[in-house]
């Protein structure tokens, strides 16, 4: 695989470079036409690759998406925020172009250092089309902006799972390169697969056990513990045959669930924080895992399951978490995931156990708690692309820069 540094051996001055960057960032909702960006993670996380290709004299055309506009151009997906934001960062105008004539004209006049950013690449239906040809199309219209001696810059790890025009087919079409950014991602994780150290314990939350049966599945067996928390583990609480009130249940995946329990691996909370509304104003109580009371929703763990965790963290050399312990978005459910990551920065300090927080949710949570992001050994832009490494899938956007 060639890499950014490869690419500066030989020479970018004066050439256009197309840069794949996951810039998919959580805004706030829109007030009188604006929006607010509440985590910058992946912007800043942008940034290395994209300076080090400046200062190496590159014209910069970044290309990256916005959530998920169904093949359109949509206002509220629009990138302008996220250009702003970067220009800050970087320390330059960014200007944000339209595809067609206007990003044409933008690259255009381009100078040595200069960054263009595309509008959101899925504003164009074929950057997600399942037609080959269609998509093959589109990557050759964006690889025709870079020129004469145009290059491709795969930096966007969290989109490398995604087999879409801007990740995968424009690899074919110009000579393409892992950015700085997809290359420390994809060192973290084949450590996690490849050497972790013993004990390893897995965290896994968020909301849905089918979302995550494939990685518990490839996951077990090379791990000591997976502590399951958030709303999968009421499914899981189900299967012990328990009952969980309003809490979130998919009552097809207990079968599943209580097979996956056999591994005696997996740690459930013994303990909830349970409310009788989904609101930061709900009345709230804390229950034993097995006295959810019917009409009530488990919204969080509660404290003797941080207590459980943390002893288990404690003890761990490596530790990979995704998806947060309970609805941390809301102050009274918060403790659970703060606490967890409290003990994942405690095992990184006290024990050098190598973490890593797996995009996503877990790392919003992490900065939106106020946590120190330098108390974990990584933390990932990447939630569904490190989930699919970890359960052995390859990912598009990495295999075509191997081939
Ligand atoms: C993400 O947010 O995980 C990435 O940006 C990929 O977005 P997608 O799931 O909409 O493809």
């Amino acid at each position: 695989m060639k890499t950014l540094d490869d690419l500066i051996a030989e020479g970018v001055a004066g050439r256009t470079v197309l840069v794949r960057a996951d810039l998919n960032v959580p805004l706030d909702a829109i007030e009188n036409g604006q929006s607010r960006i509440t985590d910058d993670g992946r912007i800043r996380a942008s940034v290395p690759t994209l300076s080090a290709l400046r200062w190496a004299g590159a014209r910069v055309v970044v290309t990256a998406h916005l959530g998920r506009p169904k093949g359109g151009p949509e206002p509220r997906y629009s990138l302008a925020p996220v250009a702003g934001r970067l220009g800050e960062l970087l320390g330059t105008d960014v200007v944000l172009a339209a595809h067609g004539d206007e990003a044409r004209a933008a690259v255009g006049a381009l100078t040595d250092g200069g960054v263009v950013l595309l509008e959101n690449i899925r504003f164009d239906p074929r950057e997600t089309s399942k037609n080959e040809d269609e998509r093959a199309a589109f990557a050759r219209e964006l690889a025709g902006l870079t020129g004469e001696n145009g290059a491709f810059v795969s930096d966007g790890f969290g989109v490398v799972h995604r087999k879409q025009a801007s990740v995968y087919d424009v690899a074919q079409d110009l000579p393409a390169y892992a950015g700085g950014l997809v290359l420390a991602e994809v060192e973290v994780l084949r450590r996690l697969t490849e050497t972790a150290q013993r004990p390893y314990a897995v965290v896994l939350g968020g909301s849905k056990v089918s979302d995550k049966l494939a990685v518990i599945e490839a996951l077990l067996p090379k791990v000591d513990a997976l502590l399951v928390g958030g709303g999968m583990c009421f499914t899981f609480l189900a299967a012990q045959g328990y009952g969980v009130g309003d809490s979130l249940l998919e009552r097809d995946q207990i079968d599943v669930c209580r097979k996956l329990l056999e591994s005696g691996k997996i740690v459930l909370p013994t303990d909830v924080v349970v409310a009788d509304d989904f609101s930061a104003e709900a009345n709230t109580r804390t229950v034993a895992a097995d006295a959810i009371p019917d009409g009530w929703k488990g919204l969080d763990i509660g404290p003797e399951s941080v207590a459980a965790f943390a002893e288990v963290l404690g003890g761990a050399a490596t530790v990979f978490w995704n998806g947060p312990m309970g609805v941390f978005e809301l102050a009274p459910f918060a403790e659970g995931t703060r606490g967890v990551a409290q003990a994942i920065v405690d095992a990184t300090a006290k024990n050098g156990a190598f973490s890593v927080v797996g995009g996503g949710d877990s790392a919003a949570a992490v900065r939106a708690l106020g946590l120190p992001e330098d108390g974990f050994s990584h933390i990932s832009t990447g939630g569904g692309a490190s989930l699919e490494y970890l359960e052995g899938k390859s990912l598009p956007g990495i295999a075509v820069l191997e081939q």
